[in-house]
This record gives structure tokens, C-alpha cells and sequence, in this order.
């Protein structure tokens, strides 16, 4: 077998779809769309390496394998790397060969970043090759759905802040509200939540702009945010209506069918590609970082609570989200979740 290696030309991708087939996993559907010509980043595209492997057959080289390594600016501090090779020459040291010159293209990158990161599916081919290319687990993420009534809800006090009763219906309303997606009080604490479960890999510094792309605007397909708030206090002791509101405890904001996730580093709300009546609602669940843990613990089942009553909700679980992990790991080892699709590794250098 002779192998020559050379930069990605457009209709490589035909090409290899023809010999690949279907994607091996999840990761590898997604990753195959970042297999695209090199780019030096200058014309607002992320810096990009891209190269095949052809198998040279009577002096023609027929594509059989493909590696990238490209920036992302979510998540600049490491870059993301992808390899496969057709199922019929693998084991031959292809997808090595392609990491090592993706690891000689990375050292050039313009940010000075060379640190590779990548998405595996445990007991696959592509975690059995990272792990013996020295890449390790950095993240664990579980795509769970909830089923409805898992939790029980809240009790909101009979009384309100001021110690007037409140009849049943209104009770918790000055704790649980709607709010406007393009609310800033709550850009600001999804923003601040969505870092402090990342120091794993961290997003940079996100600007309210950005926040509102990945997870609240329009197009993000985000329909509806609730959020949990701390007992409003007035300044003037009990008994005195306070002026303002509680500060956000929680918060959830749901999306639309086929929400898409930040292209790529697939670290934002969970996908969902049907809308077939009784399918989960995507969620994005968290909580004020500041909050100690256990109150962020609570907060956040009491949300997962009233959000999952009536209808199934699915939501990306990381293992570095640990108020969720306490509300949602409980529920899957009693069958009221369950897990939507394969765990995904983030590995890394
Ligand atoms: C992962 C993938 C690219 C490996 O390509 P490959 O050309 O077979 O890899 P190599 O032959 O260079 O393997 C290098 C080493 O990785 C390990 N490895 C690769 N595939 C393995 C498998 N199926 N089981 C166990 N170890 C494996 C071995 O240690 C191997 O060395 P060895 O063959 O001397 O034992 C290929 O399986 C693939 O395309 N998978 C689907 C896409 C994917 O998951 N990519 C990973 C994301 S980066």
C-alpha cells in the first residue's frame, strides 16, 4: 500500500463520503463537516490545515483518509482535531501519520495555541486511537432527557416576603418568572454560568453579544427563559414591601425544535432534530456561580422541577456542572431519565 498525503481540494468530500459510508458516531457526523480547505484565518474563517491520505493506485490516488485542526474563538485555548480513515485501510497507521503532521501544522498556528482537542465516543476506534495518541479525557457530557413529573415541585411559601398571605396559586410568584430572552440581567448570569462550568476549557472572555448568539437570540432558537429568584428583602425589614426584585437564583431557557449548537465545539445546549408532538424540549439549565453549592443544588432541582412537570425536557449533563449532576444523576439511576444519545469524551493533550 502506498500512501501519499496531501492538502484537502474541494470534492474531497465526495469522494470520501463514497468510501467511508456512514459516520462511525455522533462526533464523527459532526466533525466531518469541518473537513474543508485550509484557511490562514485572515479572511474572517478560522485558521484551518486540512490533508489527505490517498492510497496510490496504478499512479492514481484514490482518497481514503482525512485529519483537520482548526481554531475555534469559543473556546481559543486549544484547537480542534479530527481524523478518519476508511474502514478497509485502518490499523495501517494512516490516522497516526495524519495526527502527527496535523500536531507539525498546529505548531504554526497563528495564536500560538498547539494544544489539539477532540470529541470521542467511549469504547469506539477514534477513543482507542486517542487514547494511544496521548490524548486524554478532559470533559465527560451526557445528553439526558427527563421524563416528566421526575422531580417533585417546590413548596413556595404560603406567605409572602412581607408576611401577607398568598393564595395557592400565587405562591412562589414573586420567585419564579418569566423573562425575556434578551433580557441583560439574564444574558449576564448565562454568560457567567456557561464560563464557570468551562475552566476545563475555557470560552475566553464572552461579551453579552456573544452570549446572546450562542444561547438567546433568534437563531439560536432559544423561545422562553424562566428563572428561580432569591426571596426579594426589602431594605426597611419584614413587613415592608421591597423594591426590587430577588437576585436570579436559576434560570432555564428552552428552545425550539432543531436548535443549533455552537458550530463545532458542541459545548452549548443540547441538539434536537425532530419536533414529533411529545418529543423533549431542549433546556439549558444553570444556576448564579456565586451561589454556594449546596443552594446552587437546590435551586437548580427546583427549576429542573417545574420546567419538567408536564412535558420531557433533554439537556446536556458536563461532569464539571455539579448542582445539576446532584439533581440529574439520582434521576437516571431510577429510570426517570434517561440518556439520549452515547457519552462523549472531550480528549486533550
Ligand atoms: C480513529 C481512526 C482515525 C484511526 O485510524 P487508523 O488509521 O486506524 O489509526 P492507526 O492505524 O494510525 O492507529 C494508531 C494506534 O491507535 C490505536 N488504535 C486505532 N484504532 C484502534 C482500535 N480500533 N482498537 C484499538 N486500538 C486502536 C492503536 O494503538 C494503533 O496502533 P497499532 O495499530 O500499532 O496498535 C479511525 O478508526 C477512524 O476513522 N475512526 C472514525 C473517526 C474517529 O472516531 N476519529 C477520532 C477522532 S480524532
Amino acid at each position: 500500500m502506498a500512501i501519499d498525503y496531501r492538502e484537502w481540494r474541494d470534492g474531497d468530500d465526495l469522494a470520501l463520503l463514497e468510501i467511508w459510508g456512514d459516520p462511525d458516531t455522533a462526533q464523527a457526523r459532526q466533525f466531518r463537516g469541518a473537513l474543508a480547505p485550509s484557511s490562514n484565518g485572515r479572511d474572517g474563517t478560522p485558521w484551518r490545515r486540512c490533508i489527505v491520505a490517498e492510497d496510490v493506485i496504478d499512479g492514481v490516488g484514490i482518497p481514503v483518509g482525512a485529519g483537520v485542526v482548526y481554531e475555534a474563538s469559543l473556546h481559543p485555548e486549544l484547537l480542534w482535531a479530527y481524523v478518519e480513515v476508511a474502514r478497509d485501510h485502518r490499523r495501517a497507521g494512516i490516522g497516526a501519520t495524519l495526527l502527527t503532521m496535523l500536531r507539525r501544522e498546529a505548531a504554526e498556528a497563528p495564536s500560538g495555541v498547539t494544544k489539539l482537542r477532540a470529541k470521542v465516543e467511549p469504547g469506539t476506534a477514534g477513543a482507542a486511537f486517542a487514547e494511544a495518541s496521548g490524548l486524554k479525557p478532559i470533559q465527560r457530557s451526557r445528553l439526558v432527557v427527563v421524563e416528566p413529573g421526575a422531580l417533585k415541585l417546590p413548596v413556595f411559601p404560603d406567605k409572602d416576603y412581607g408576611g401577607r398571605p398568598v393564595s395557592g396559586e400565587n405562591a412562589g410568584s414573586d420567585v419564579v418568572m418569566d423573562l425575556a430572552t434578551g433580557s441583560v440581567e439574564l444574558t449576564d448570569v448565562v454568560g457567567r454560568y456557561y464560563t464557570s462550568v468551562h475552566t476545563w476549557d475555557s470560552p475566553g472572555v464572552l461579551s453579552a453579544g456573544q452570549v446572546q448568539r450562542l444561547f438567546l437570540d433568534e437563531l439560536t432558537g432559544a423561545h422562553g427563559a424562566i428563572v428561580l429568584r432569591a426571596q426579594p428583602e426589602s431594605a426597611f425589614g419584614a413587613g415592608v414591601a421591597p423594591g426590587k426584585k430577588g437576585r436570579i437564583r436559576a434560570f432555564a431557557v428552552s428552545y425550539a425544535a432543531a436548535h443549533a449548537s455552537d458550530s463545532g465545539a458542541g459545548q452549548g445546549p443540547a441538539g434536537q432534530d425532530d419536533a414529533a408532538p411529545g418529543a423533549p424540549t431542549d433546556v439549558f439549565i444553570g444556576h448564579e456561580p456565586s451561589l454556594a453549592a449546596d443552594d446552587a443544588a437546590e435551586a437548580v432541582r427546583d427549576i429542573l422541577a417545574l420546567i419538567a412537570y408536564q412535558h420531557p425536557v433533554m439537556l446536556e449533563l458536563d461532569d464539571s456542572m455539579a448542582a445539576l449532576r446532584a439533581a440529574v444523576e439520582p434521576l437516571l439511576e431510577n429510570g426517570k431519565a434517561r440518556l439520549a444519545a452515547a457519552e462523549t469524551l472531550v480528549v486533550s493533550d
